[in-house]
């Protein structure tokens, strides 16, 4: 069999294509998308009960289309990988990340965002029972932790059991282990889950 040699690589060579590789990674792109460019796309989004019609790329996400396109910027954006829960939302009723998701998949979608959870009348109760019970410090977590309990209740409301819903017959409790759980994809690095706790207790009418 005829073998063929190799073109030398040197250390250079290598060390450029491990750095270009991972900066692709880094930044969503696959080596196709390099390439040939990102296509854009147009959507229309209903947030806060406001119509927008957007021209975006693909791969933008709606954290980022909320954020960047629309200029929302309540929603936080802490580990961009679906583990934090800063960047939570609710959308057609549900609590979802927004990192997670692509904006494309939201046309006609009714999204929710800190901004409007407020009512005319002012504060939505879950807002005003987190300033009561001082339920933060840094607030980088409190607009996910808000949007999460208020969809929350509703899923407790709506009779969807949990991880700890002992009996799945019975209509969950809205006990502080069902709500502990269910808030555990919300992170507070700075540790105020127990004053979260509180305000959440007081809007459910547990306290
Ligand atoms: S930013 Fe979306 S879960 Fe952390
Ligand atoms: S208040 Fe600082 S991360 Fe929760």
């Amino acid at each position: 069999m005829t073998s063929f040699p190799l073109p030398p690589v040197d250390r250079r060579t290598v060390l450029a294509g491990a750095t270009a590789a991972a900066t692709a990674y880094s930044t969503g792109l696959s080596a196709a998308g390099l390439a040939s460019g990102a296509d854009e796309q147009t959507v229309t989004l209903r947030v806060n009960g406001q119509t927008h019609a957007l021209k975006l790329e693909e791969r933008t996400t709606l954290l980022d289309a909320l954020r960047e396109h629309i200029g929302l910027t309540g929603t936080k954006k802490g580990c961009d990988h679906g583990q934090c829960g800063a960047c939570t939302v609710i959308v057609n009723g549900r609590r979802i990340n927004s990192c997670l998701t692509l904006a494309l998949m939201h046309e006609g979608d009714a999204v929710t965002t800190i901004e409007g959870l407020a009512g005319r009348d002012g504060q939505h109760p879950m807002q005003a029972a987190f300033v009561k019970h001082d339920a933060f410090q840094c607030g980088y977590c409190t607009s996910g932790q808000i949007c999460s309990s208020v969809a929350m209740l509703d899923e407790i409301k709506a009779g969807i059991p949990s991880h700890v819903t002992e009996d799945l017959n019975a209509e969950p409790k809205r006990t502080p282990e069902e709500v502990r759980e269910r808030m555990s994809g919300n992170i507070c690095r700075c540790g105020a889950y127990s004053n979260i706790l509180d305000a959440i207790n007081e809007v459910s009418g547990a306290v």
